[in-house]
């Protein structure tokens, strides 16, 4: 084993975690056929810089001083088909639009992250479906097997692998494009699609808060005599749950002038919820890597775990390195959130506190759906937010499972999608995400209170 330096910790490598209990790694059949997939992925250029990664890191410092604000969010689990430029366009636009709204609201600058770029892998329940009396291996996102049920789909395949870091890199070369070029409908919002605002209680407040942002964008490129050069050249980082510790492991890498080892499939990889035991490899495997990383945290967390995992993951309380996605679900957060966050506070641990509020708050409809409603996902927000500021910190963030499609797959919001209409648009394999008009909605709601707060304060 290594010893450890400033950046490494001691008896960590990039394969330390697989001397770990691993939990949600797929069996594959032929191992020498997954060996011949990694070399491939070791030599293979990484998806991101280590500067990149610095950046966002040090932005992300910025949020635990309460001067920037995370906003992640993109779908459950990519799918390889959805890898074309209207998809991905649309999700840049959802998320830089609801930029631009939070911004009005919190007067903070906004950090982008998307769910996006390498979201292909995920954790499940069970390890076999049955259908039929037929088992067969549980579909794990696109990078390892495929939805169809047949022997021949569901078998693990390596090279599967490569596609996913192909797609990835398709999608983030086209991203980086995309903001290279600058987006020019973001500058008029009286263009954005928001015919639902009409039918919200908050018309009028949503009406003068979209033309607010219209006005000020247009002061700013008055001001500079061109385009406003904020919008046009912002940040963008991506973001997936990393599972499949060989597909990170095989990206980790040493840089020329920079001590440490950087996780170059993305900029921030976070650990979910089922496999962030204090033992796991997951965690072994996130301790060594000098990006920030995040924790997904359910309601079964307790306060000691949570102090734990900052002292594994963060041992010299660096702000910025590790944000807890909590996802305690609207029925839990009143519960689980301030003794968590006392915990942490108590022990002067430096955390970013940023809401999911989606894991927590899935249900099934009586037919069997799997959905979520807007007046939960939104009611965990608020609740989030004012636990949070209660407890003498703030909310750092907020993440989304999101599409800039018109999906009816949750049900709400000022558009009024109902149980009836799921079965219209329902494409997403996994987890119900908030189509474009529910996630705006959601962008507006959340600065109107992060608006009234300020208020407050003043
Ligand atoms: C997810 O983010 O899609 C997910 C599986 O989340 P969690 O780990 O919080 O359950
Ligand atoms: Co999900």
């Amino acid at each position: 084993m290594e010893t450890g330096n400033a950046s490494t910790p001691p008896n960590w490598n990039p394969h330390s975690w697989q001397t770990k209990p691993a939990s949600q790694l797929p069996v594959y059949p032929d191992t020498a056929a997954l060996q011949h997939a990694l070399g491939q992925l070791a030599r293979l250029p990484p998806l991101v810089t280590s500067w990149e990664i610095e950046k966002l890191k040090q932005q992300l410092g910025e949020v635990c001083g309460g001067e920037r604000f995370l906003l992640q969010g993109g779908d459950c689990s990519e799918s390889f088909d959805d890898c074309e430029s209207g998809v991905i366009a649309g999700k840049l636009k959802i998320l830089l639009q609801m930029s631009l709204v939070l911004v009005q609201g919190a007067k903070k600058r906004i950090i982008r992250v998307g769910r996006i770029a390498g979201q292909y892998a995920k954790p499940r329940s069970a390890g076999t479906e049955t259908r039929a009396g037929v088992s067969l291996p549980t579909y794990r996102g696109d990078m390892i097997n495929q939805p169809g049920f047949t022997p021949h789909e569901r078998t693990p395949d390596p090279t599967l692998l490569l596609r996913a870091y192909e797609r990835s890199a398709l999608t983030i070369n086209f991203i980086r494009a995309l903001i290279e070029g600058g987006f020019a409908d973001l500058h008029h919002p009286e263009y954005w699609d928001i015919g639902f605002v009409a039918n919200s209680p908050h018309a009028s407040e949503y009406r003068r808060m979209v033309e607010s942002i219209g006005e000020s964008l247009r002061f700013m490129e008055t001001l500079a005599g061109r385009v406003a050069g904020d919008i046009n050249r912002v940040d963008f980082f991506t973001s997936h749950e990393g599972l499949h510790l060989y597909y990170e492991q095989a990206q980790t890498r040493q840089v020329p002038h920079r001590a440490g080892w950087y996780d170059l499939s993305t900029h921030f990889p976070w650990i979910g919820d089922r496999t962030r035991s204090l033992n796991s490899a997951h965690l072994e495997f996130f301790r060594g890597i000098v990006n920030p990383v995040a924790v997904k945290i359910g309601p079964t967390v307790t306060s000691e775990e949570a102090v734990a995992l900052t002292e594994t993951l963060n041992p010299q309380n660096e702000p910025g390195r590790l944000t807890f996605t909590h996802r305690l679900g609207a029925a839990n957060v009143e519960k689980c959130l301030p003794s968590l966050v006392r915990a942490i506070r108590d022990r002067g641990r430096q955390v970013i506190w940023c809401c999911d509020p989606m894991h927590g708050n899935t249900e099934s409809t009586s037919n069997g759906v799997k959905t979520r409603r807007f007046e939960n996902i939104l009611r965990e927000l608020e609740l989030s937010y004012c636990i949070l500021r209660e407890c003498g910190t703030h909310l750092g963030g907020v993440h989304f499972e999101l599409t800039g499609e018109n999906v009816t797959e949750c049900i709400g919001g000022a558009s009024g999608v109902s149980e009836a209409d799921l079965s219209r648009a329902y494409r997403t394999q996994l987890d119900p995400r908030l189509n474009y008009e529910q996630a705006m909605e959601m962008a507006l709601l959340l600065s109107r209170l992060m608006a009234k707060e300020r208020q407050v304060a003043t």
